[in-house]
């Protein structure tokens, strides 16, 4: 559509109203275009990235109201907490709200992620926004973390001191690091109204402006990923024109951007019915007020953090708990820029492997020693992932060229697939046993056995 001739021009001095008709007519322009169907269908995205925004807009809704009853003070904070319970009316339902969003909120951007990593939508022209995306999760983790503490009940603080000894296992700058997180050596008064300025101001800002940016360049790099006939990406310069768009292909369904954030909102109001109904079923938990003289046994962090306990349990702190976490971050911001592990597909692996035998021993070697390694320790929960993974990287090492089906899809799966599909089966793995199946002492319990 072009703009219309009464429409100022951009340079002439404009009055608000005509600037208001102006931004009405871009706006739109933008919700009208025509888009194919194959770009912005919900198979594409599951609509990941906006049921992420939309429990990012619940937690700010919930929270603002949480924030008119809540003082960050010893023991006002636990005293809230009981009052939004008992008095408040709605309260309980509020908080449960806030706590069950939360969870979703962290889940659902990790599924985004995946999704994003797995239809390789990180390639260029948008890797600066899988960056961005990066920047998003750790302050999504971030954010999380920090609202943890506010109940002040057993739970957050003996959570929130697991933590924060894990920050303080670093190397050089741990101490220094905790002691300017906590605004002192334990968790006490200090921490908590650092905690509160972080998680109702910092980290949402930081969240709001990446989000902003994450959007902008959505936009700007070309829309929602769609690869090429051969698979690849579309460089923003190569973008047809909206008419092109539709040329050869008249009969597939076409969507408009309008109705892309119809269908967006709907799935957004269907989690908000979701999260309710878990709000007015399950109450958000809330211990006893915090102790520091008796410690839970176990003291659990919050279930995104379990996985890095039960590392903790195997590994000494600084491995597990600065090196794994720093080579896994670094390799998430890394990704679209090591195109390598993109161009080597498991057949490309096998038959290097195949050359010569001595090149399949070493393959054979290194997972040898890493599962006697695992064994060594007892982690036998890591072990399962890389198991399942090696089983299926033998199986399309047996896989002749010609095969179809399953086997053929192994066979032409990229390094960077394995990688990502054995860094999100341990984090799984790890996760689900230190949050269900860890018990007093770390010890391995069943969870159904009480
Ligand atoms: C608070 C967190 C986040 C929010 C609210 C968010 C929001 C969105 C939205 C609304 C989209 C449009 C597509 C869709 O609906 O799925 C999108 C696309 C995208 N996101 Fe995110 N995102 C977040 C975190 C992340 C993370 C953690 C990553 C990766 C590490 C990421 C990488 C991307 C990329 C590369 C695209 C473009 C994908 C495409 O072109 O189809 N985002 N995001």
């Amino acid at each position: 559509m072009e703009r219309s001739t009464d429409m100022p021009h951009a340079t002439h001095i404009r009055n608000p109203v005509q600037a208001i008709a102006w931004w009405q007519h871009d706006f739109r322009r933008m919700l009208s275009a025509r888009v194919r169907d194959a770009q912005l269908g919900f198979r594409n995205t599951w609509y990941l990235g906006a049921l992420t925004l939309g429990t990012f807009t619940i937690q700010v809704s919930t929270g603002l109201l949480l924030m008119l009853y809540y003082h960050p003070s010893i023991p006002q904070g636990y005293a809230d907490m009981k009052d939004l319970e008992f008095v408040v009316s709605s309260g309980v339902m509020l908080r449960s709200l806030h706590r069950w969003s939360a969870h979703a909120m962290v889940f659902l951007v990790f599924m985004h992620m995946a999704k994003v990593f797995y239809r390789r939508a990180y390639q260029p022209p948008r890797e600066l926004n899988w960056v961005v995306g990066v920047s998003l999760l750790l302050a999504t983790l971030l954010l999380s973390y920090t609202g943890y503490l506010l109940p002040w009940d057993q739970l957050s603080y003996w959570g929130t001191t697991v933590g924060a000894s894990i920050i303080s296992s670093m190397p050089f700058v741990g101490a220094r690091l905790r002691f300017y997180l906590l605004g002192g050596h334990t968790v006490n008064a200090n921490a908590l109204l650092r905690f509160y300025v972080l998680h109702t101001m910092i980290f949402p800002l930081v969240v709001i402006m990446l989000i902003a940016v994450h959007l902008w360049r959505l936009h700007k790099d070309g829309g929602m990923y769609e690869p090429d006939e051969q698979g690849k990406p579309i460089l923003p310069d190569h973008i047809p024109a909206e008419d092109d768009l539709f040329r050869g292909v008249e009969n597939e369904k076409t969507l408009s951007y309008r109705e892309l954030l119809f269908r967006e909102i709907i799935g957004i109001e269907a989690l908000a019915v979701v999260l309710l109904s878990m709000a007015l079923i399950w109450k958000a938990p809330l211990d006893e007020m915090a102790n520091p003289l008796h410690t839970p046994n176990p003291a659990k962090a919050p279930w995104y953090f379990t996985g890095l306990q039960e590392l903790l349990h195997y590994f000494p702190p600084f491995v597990a708990g600065i090196i794994l976490p720093v080579l896994i971050v670094s390799g998430l911001f890394i990704i679209p820029f090591v195109p390598f592990f993109d161009d080597v597909s498991t057949a490309d692996l096998c038959r290097w492997a195949r050359d010569k035998s001595g090149r399949t021993i070493t393959i054979a070697i290194v997972m040898l020693v890493l599962s006697a390694l695992l064994i060594r320790i007892h982690a036998w929960d890591a072990l399962l992932p890389l198991w399942i993974v090696v089983t299926l990287l033998c199986l399309a090492g047996r896989t002749a060229d010609q095969q179809k089906g399953f086997r053929n899809w192994v066979r032409s799966r990229s390094l960077s697939f394995w990688i990502m599909t054995l860094f999100l089966m341990e984090a799984v793995m790890l996760t689900s046993v230190g949050t269900f199946f860890r018990g007093p002492s770390w010890t391995w319990v069943w969870p159904w056995r009480g």
